[in-house]
């Protein structure tokens, strides 16, 4: 299929001229098919939404029933909706108390977007500290935090106050001083390459906001939800922010963000002014009902624990071979730096060619990304893992 401005001709916008050109008939588990039968592996769950596979059935029974039930009845936070209450109530039931509160959005930026406000409006300050190479999102303020500068030059001006530092760089950390209102932090960096702090980085990084009353905001919006191992990423660290942002894995397939912060927090966002941070959909029972599904599924389950053990075992694999330079992971979380873009080009596209969907990293070009759904079983993995070894040493000899 000739997918060179395949949208554009179809009446919808494109965002890069090589789309990858899969004609989609249904997905099921690992497996997405397209139109001619054939079968590609989602080593990437849909850039990290798939946590569960494709087509959950308890996901999918959820939304059946909610359907049925009632879809949108009125905006965010002015009816009291089951689907809504659930669902907070079992992500509180997972998070420490000072996260007892949510706010859902629909998307992972609006999450941040809503993020900063937070931070503004608890502290009264206007600075914010971001980090070099994260990724936040791509409306103007997490476009203003994120930190690819190619990415963000023709749409300046962007929100004024923000400085960047680097991840690991303690010399760095008195640059958050009495000024700022937050310091966010993807808690372990994806787009940037599966860059992943120090233990005593992080400790420092809260000790530092601490000190100067800055709220520390960890966007888990790619990293959180199993896919690092550990239910929320931030537990591997035993640190814990102020506040937390979530999307992505969180809505099972469907779209969703989330703020999530302390009550006290939260309830600036009701006075001074009223209606601080608002949204049409936010919350969208049908979205609620999938996601508390999708959660509630996960926590049934050992995916989350054995993501490490998955992990292990598919670097052990890579890694053994000449092409790889280095592997950074976390759970099921993954980037194979190779010697140059070229060569991760030629991998990528040849894996698409065998039926194997994986990925770039927006500001890695020497690194692909893979992130397989959590239901992926460990023989399944094995093999996928050998398959890609194939891969390495055709484009080798090639
Ligand atoms: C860490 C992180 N934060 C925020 C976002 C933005 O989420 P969305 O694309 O849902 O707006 C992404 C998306 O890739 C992300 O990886």
């Amino acid at each position: 299929m000739d997918s060179s401005n395949f949208y554009l001709k179809n009446n919808l916008a494109q965002t890069n001229p090589y789309m990858m050109g899969i004609d989609v008939d249904y997905a099921k588990g690992l497996y997405i098919y397209d139109k001619n039968g054939k079968r590609y592996t989602d080593l990437i769950s849909g850039l990290g939404v798939s946590a569960l596979g494709h087509a959950n059935k308890a996901v999918n029974d959820a939304l059946k029933a909610q359907i049925d039930r009632h879809l949108h009845v009125m905006v965010y936070g002015e009816f009291r909706q089951d689907a809504q209450i659930q669902l907070g109530n079992l992500l509180a039931s997972t998070l420490p108390e000072k996260l007892n509160t949510s706010y859902f959005v629909n998307s992972g930026t609006e999450a941040n977007e809503a993020a900063l406000k937070l931070a503004k409006r608890v502290t009264g300050r206007q600075r914010i500290i971001s980090f070099r190479g994260a990724y936040h999102g791509s409306t103007h303020g997490s476009l203003s935090v994120s930190g690819n500068e190619t990415k963000k030059q023709p749409f300046q001006p962007l929100l004024p106050q923000i400085n960047f530092i680097h991840l690991n760089r303690y010399e760095e950390l008195p640059t958050i001083d009495f000024t700022c209102a937050a310091v966010i932090v993807e808690t372990i960096q994806g787009d940037a390459g599966i860059r992943i702090p120090e233990q005593k980085y992080l400790e420092a990084l809260r000790a530092q906001c601490d000190r100067v009353g800055a709220m520390l905001i960890f966007d888990e919006v790619q990293a959180g939800m199993g896919r690092a191992g550990t239910l929320w990423a931030f537990e591997h660290y035993n640190v814990v922010p102020d506040i937390l942002t979530l999307g992505k894995a969180l809505g099972a397939g469907l779209p969703i963000g989330a703020l999530i912060s302390a009550r006290e927090n939260m309830e600036q966002f009701t006075y001074d002014p009223i209606l601080g941070h608002i949204t049409t959909f936010g919350g969208h029972p049908l979205i609620c009902a999938g996601a508390h599904a999708g959660l509630k599924y996960l926590l049934s389950t050992n995916l989350v624990a054995e993501a490490n053990e998955k992990g292990q075992l598919l670097h052990d694999i890579l890694i053994a071979h000449p092409l790889v330079k280095e592997i950074r992971f976390r759970g099921l979380y993954f980037a194979i730096e190779l010697e140059t873009a070229d060569i991760v080009q030629k991998i990528v596209e040849r894996c698409l060619e065998k039926g194997l969907v994986t990925f770039w990293f927006l500001s890695c070009p020497n690194a692909f990304r893979l992130a397989p759904p959590l239901v992926i079983t460990l023989e399944e993995l094995r093999a996928v893992a050998l398959e890609i070894i194939e891969i390495f040493d055709e484009v080798a000899n090639s």
